[in-house]
């Protein structure tokens, strides 16, 4: 090594002032989930500018009905194939369902995706609940990824997969919650399965750069899941686009995300949730 940097020094990689950087230029963020050395690596090289190892492993790898199951053993497993690949990409390592219940609990936990895993972020889902969890991690100096709106770990208490914030209630819920983790020091909100003209308004008033997924294309970035970009997903959300289909290949879809989201071309209001 002659730069004296390791992976996370060079400037070409994606930090989290680059991804700062990029929202005040404009640029969307092009984020995808991965969760082998593989794919990660094909991610990369599309220019995929955050890969998440994603809780969703509990439903694409390994086949339960929800992400309950998923433990932190096997985010810091798959985590650690896929920082193998990421010569570029920031890696986010998502914290599993009843891993950060308290403060003490989370901050463990998160150590372990960072020490173990070689994640670069952890990404939690919750709101102003969280936000004494985020402050700490932030004092710790680990990265943190918010995630509101869908929160699947509470698929249960939702009774389903549905759109959040649609009502005047909710929406300022949200933005109070959002706003409450920003303030904790967290770097980066994904908002799942929210009304786009919200998701709009959220990306505009925070600081923070706002990833959407079935968010609409007011955001700062996009994320989905890999398998529903690649057509493996047998009946994928209907926010996803199956880019395989389209471009033919893996390594060909994969560009054309980065491409789509970076142009404006994905998403287009049929990927979204009206207000
Ligand atoms: O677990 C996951 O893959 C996620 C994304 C869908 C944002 O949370």
């Amino acid at each position: 090594m002659t730069s004296g940097y390791g992976k996370e020094g060079p400037a070409r990689t994606v930090t989290v002032s680059r991804l700062a950087g990029m929202k005040a230029a404009g640029q969307p963020v092009a984020a995808l989930t991965a969760y082998d050395y593989g794919f990660a690596a094909a991610c990369d090289r599309a220019g995929v500018d955050v890969v998440l190892v994603g809780d969703s492993l509990g439903m694409v790898v390994q086949g339960h009905e929800t992400t309950l199951p998923v433990t932190v053993d096997d985010i810091i497993y798959h985590t650690r194939c896929v920082a193998r690949a990421c010569e570029r990409a920031l890696v986010v390592a998502d914290m599993p369902f009843m891993s950060h219940t308290d403060v003490e609990t989370g901050l463990a936990n998160a150590g372990r995706l960072m020490k173990e895993g070689a994640a670069q972020m952890v990404k939690l889902e919750g709101g102003a609940e969280q936000a004494a969890l985020v402050e700490r991690l932030a004092a710790h100096g680990i990265p943190v990824c918010a995630h509101l709106g869908l929160k699947p770990q509470q698929v249960h208490k939702l009774g389903g997969y549905r759109v959040q914030g649609r009502d005047q209630a909710e929406a300022a819920l949200m933005e109070s919650d959002a706003r409450a983790l920003e303030d904790a020091g967290a770097d980066l909100l994904i908002l799942e399965c929210v009304p786009s003209p919200l998701a709009e308004h959220l990306a505009g008033t925070l600081e923070i750069p706002v990833i959407g997924i079935g968010a609409g294309p007011g955001c700062d970035g996009q994320i989905l899941v890999l398998h529903d970009v690649l057509g493996v997903t047998p009946q994928p959300p209907r926010f996803a686009r199956d880019f395989s289909r389209e471009a033919g290949g893996v390594q060909a879809a994969l560009e054309a995300y980065v491409t789509a989201v970076r142009s404006g071309a994905f998403p287009t209001s049929e990927h979204g949730f009206a207000g």
